[in-house]
């Protein structure tokens, strides 16, 4: 059977540290939501299948006015998440499998509903390095320079520079791995402890060496509130140069 790719969009964060009103997944970014412009992405890509998690309140919501209102064709299923970041990728796997039968075959990528910027270049760099490490993750060498603390706020190592990247997402696996991964450290509390991404599970419960992958300066995830005036400058640069190849 041919390999096929998924996508994981995860949506189902609180958003505390963005304070605003409304989760920020759903703020409108140039007249539409965040989210949107992820799934945008994935449409537009090689990727076959999209699980779009959300949070349980806001299930219904998605599925009308994100899915079904913009026509994304690829969304399998709108699921629920859970409390920790890993508990909502967990339940985008399990649907993978439940739903669209995923095994040893094929791939996944799981991305941030809150990175409205992974381009189809991207895209198709991670969906290009994953078939041939099975494990890849976007990333780019940090600009500044990073400092380790100990607990009272003081520097104690500085790490050099050409080794330290800041991740981001599509984080991408073999179906199998990275679902065994997840099953092993589901079971077991003190695995848990400090997991922010999916690299973290695979370093934690396998051997599996994951791969960096140039990821984008512009890939950022929308955190706090001057995210966004980030994300509205990146946004008109965007259209300003496809009006400029739209003219030639
Ligand atoms: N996320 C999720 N389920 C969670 C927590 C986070 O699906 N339980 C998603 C967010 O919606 C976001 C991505 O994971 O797209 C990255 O998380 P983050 O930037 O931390 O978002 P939030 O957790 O919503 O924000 P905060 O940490 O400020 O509360
Ligand atoms: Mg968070």
């Amino acid at each position: 059977m041919k390999q096929r790719v998924a996508a994981i969009v995860l949506a189902a964060g609180k958003g505390t540290r963005m304070q605003s009103k409304v989760h920020k997944q759903f703020l409108l970014l140039d007249g539409k939501p965040l989210l949107w412009y992820s799934l945008q992405a994935f449409e537009q890509s090689q990727v076959q299948d999209v699980i779009l998690v959300t949070g349980e309140e806001s299930v219904e919501y998605c599925q009308k006015e994100v899915v079904e209102r913009f026509d994304f064709q690829k969304v399998r299923a709108v699921t629920a998440g859970g409390k920790e970041r890993y508990h909502s990728v967990y339940a985008g796997l399990n649907v993978l499998l439940k739903e669209c039968r995923y095994g040893a075959e094929d791939f996944v990528m799981i991305h941030d509903g809150a990175r409205p910027f992974a381009d189809a270049d991207l895209i198709e760099r991670i969906r290009h390095e994953v078939q041939i490490y099975g494990a890849c993750v976007a990333g780019m060498p940090s600009k500044d320079t990073i400092k380790i603390s100990d607990e009272e706020g003081f520097a104690v190592q500085t790490p050099k520079r050409q080794y330290v990247w800041t991740i981001q997402t599509p984080q991408a696996f073999s179906y199998s791995l990275i679902k065994g991964a997840y099953d092993k450290m589901m079971e077991r509390e003190d695995c848990q402890q400090g997991i922010t991404d999916d690299a973290m599970v695979v370093e934690r419960m396998t051997d599996k060496k994951v791969r960096l992958t140039e990821g984008s300066y512009r890939n950022i995830k929308v955190t706090t509130p001057e995210d966004m005036v980030t994300a509205e400058a990146f946004l008109a640069e965007k259209r300003r140069t496809e009006a400029e190849i739209g003219k030639k």
